[in-house]
């Protein structure tokens, strides 16, 4: 009985040690994998301003959040800073079918602190979580669909559609080749050091080829 006893009492102190290290481990590394030391005034803001509109009632933040619309953690990487500026100031112009994200006629002052809020939110260390982004639907295959479930539209216009961020792509094909489009969709900075287009080398490769076809298609 007694022996039984002195096991119990060792095994949950064993436990218990174990649990704390681990626990005091975590703290410790939690400064260098929030980097908390890159919260800046703006950054506060833009989470404030993250909870006066109350983002979080439709999208998903660092596992927190609504499942209507994309999980945004990692958007900032994703779409790049520009896209994000051009998006927030009017999000219903980059979706011109489907789900709509209202417009909150945000100041660009609002759309700073948002965008700087996304891009901290975005360097912080989650292990690879969310696993990838969210994937072109698969219903409607097509490059023009495409185009549009990754918003080039957002910076490039076709026949009149879409922003004028970026070079109007009506004619693309009589300029580029599909190789060099494909080159131009895995990696804008190959050919321009210095690009704001974002890099959409995570595509399947089935939809780059898609694409490109599409868009080299186009004389
Ligand atoms: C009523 C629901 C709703 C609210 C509230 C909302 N959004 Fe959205 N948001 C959407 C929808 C819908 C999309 C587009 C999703 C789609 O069509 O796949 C979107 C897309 C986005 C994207 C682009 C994500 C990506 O990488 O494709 C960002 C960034 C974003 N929203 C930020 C915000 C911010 C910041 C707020 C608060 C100021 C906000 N959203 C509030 C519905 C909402
Ligand atoms: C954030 C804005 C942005 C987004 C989103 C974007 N691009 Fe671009 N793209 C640019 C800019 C800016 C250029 C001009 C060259 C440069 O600066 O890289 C460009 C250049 C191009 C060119 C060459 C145009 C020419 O006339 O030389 C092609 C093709 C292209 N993009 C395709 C795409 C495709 C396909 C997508 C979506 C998968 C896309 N882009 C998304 C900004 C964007």
């Amino acid at each position: 009985m007694h022996a039984t006893r002195t096991a119990l009492v060792t095994a949950t102190l064993i436990s218990a040690i174990i649990f704390l290290g681990m626990t005091a481990d975590s703290l410790r590394k939690m400064r260098a994998r929030t980097h908390s030391d890159q919260i800046s005034a703006e950054v506060i803001e833009g989470k404030r301003l993250w909870q006066h509109y109350d983002c979080n009632d439709c999208h998903t933040i660092l596992g927190i959040g609504g499942y209507y619309a994309p999980d945004v953690t990692k958007s900032y990487s994703i779409r790049g800073e520009a896209w994000l500026r051009q998006f927030l100031k009017d999000p219903a112009k980059m979706y011109p079918a489907g789900r709509q994200m209202p417009n909150f006629r945000l100041e660009d002052s609002q759309v700073g602190a948002l965008v700087a809020y996304l891009k901290w939110v975005s360097e912080i260390d989650t292990n690879g979580w969310p696993p990838a982004p969210q994937g072109v639907a698969r219903e409607e295959p097509g490059g023009h669909r495409i185009f549009l479930a990754q918003h080039c539209n957002t910076c490039h216009a076709i026949e009149g559609s879409g922003g004028t961020l970026a070079p109007d792509l009506t004619h693309i094909g009589s300029q580029k080749s599909k190789d060099w489009i494909l080159d131009q969709i895995n990696n804008p900075r190959g050919h321009k050091a210095d690009s704001i287009m974002p890099s959409f080398a995570q595509l399947p490769e089935t939809e780059k080829q898609e694409l490109a076809d599409y868009l080299a298609g186009l004389k």
